[in-house]
């Protein structure tokens, strides 16, 4: 698979968010980053399955739901029928093991596939036995909660080490990375093993998102 940007609206103007989606949409984007936030799980919040809903005929693009949520066994049904294509739940959210699993089979009783996503801290060993019940897992190279901070160094290390666990668990798992991704960086995580590289502030932070979408894929693509 070639290389997917998910621009996050984590960091678009929402007083105009259905243009802000076009527009990405038309530069080549394929793959729209929404991010969902509790002020429980991280100190911040975002989005609801509103505004899921509401962009849902607005776009064609692949709705990536990253929930950032305490208790998201209580949301996944509404961001499922809200359009989420895929719903990514957090590691840490989840009581244990058995609580990770029942978050995966609750996302795919929706006919959609299930993401998994690690907060920098947790150390990808933690996924060990989990990845065969997930499409996807999205490494968090920023502390979550906010667009806007920088890339973490240590999260291409990361991602590399992760690679090596899904040659063993599950290969054919995509890899995203979320957080801090700039076009100066970009060819760091991709040349990791990342599939899918989530951009807020690089996108909608620039004077014009189109020419900043064809930079970002034109040196993702030279870490590959
Ligand atoms: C942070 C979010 C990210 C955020 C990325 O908690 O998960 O998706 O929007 O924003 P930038 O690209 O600005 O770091
Ligand atoms: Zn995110």
């Amino acid at each position: 698979m070639g290389i997917k940007l998910a621009p996050s609206i984590l960091a678009a103007d929402i007083t105009k968010l259905g243009d802000e989606v076009r527009r990405v949409e038309e530069a080549g984007a394929e793959w729209l980053h929404l991010d969902m936030m509790d002020g429980h799980f991280v100190p911040n919040l975002s989005f609801s399955p509103q505004v899921v809903k509401a962009l849902r005929p607005q776009s064609k693009m692949f709705f990536d739901v990253h929930l950032m949520l305490s208790e998201p066994e209580k949301y996944i049904d509404a961001f499922a029928k809200a359009g989420a294509d895929l719903i990514t739940i957090h590691l840490e959210s989840a009581e244990d093991r058995d609580g990770v699993l029942a978050l995966a089979e609750q996302i795919h009783s929706h006919k959609i596939p299930a993401g998994i996503s690690i907060k920098p801290k947790t150390p990808v060993e933690d996924l060990t036995g989990l990845l065969s019940a997930f499409e996807l897992v999205l490494v968090m190279s920023v502390e979550p909660g906010f667009g806007g901070q920088s890339y973490i160094p240590e999260t291409t290390e990361k991602i590399a080490k992760l690679k090596e666990l899904i040659n063993q668990e599950n290969p054919e798992i995509l890899i995203e990375v979320d957080g801090g991704i700039t076009a100066d960086n970009i060819a760091l995580p991709v040349s990791a093993g990342a599939d899918v590289l989530v951009a807020g502030s690089s996108v909608f932070g620039a004077k014009n998102p189109a020419d900043a979408i064809a930079v970002l894929r034109q040196n993702a693509t030279k870490g590959r």
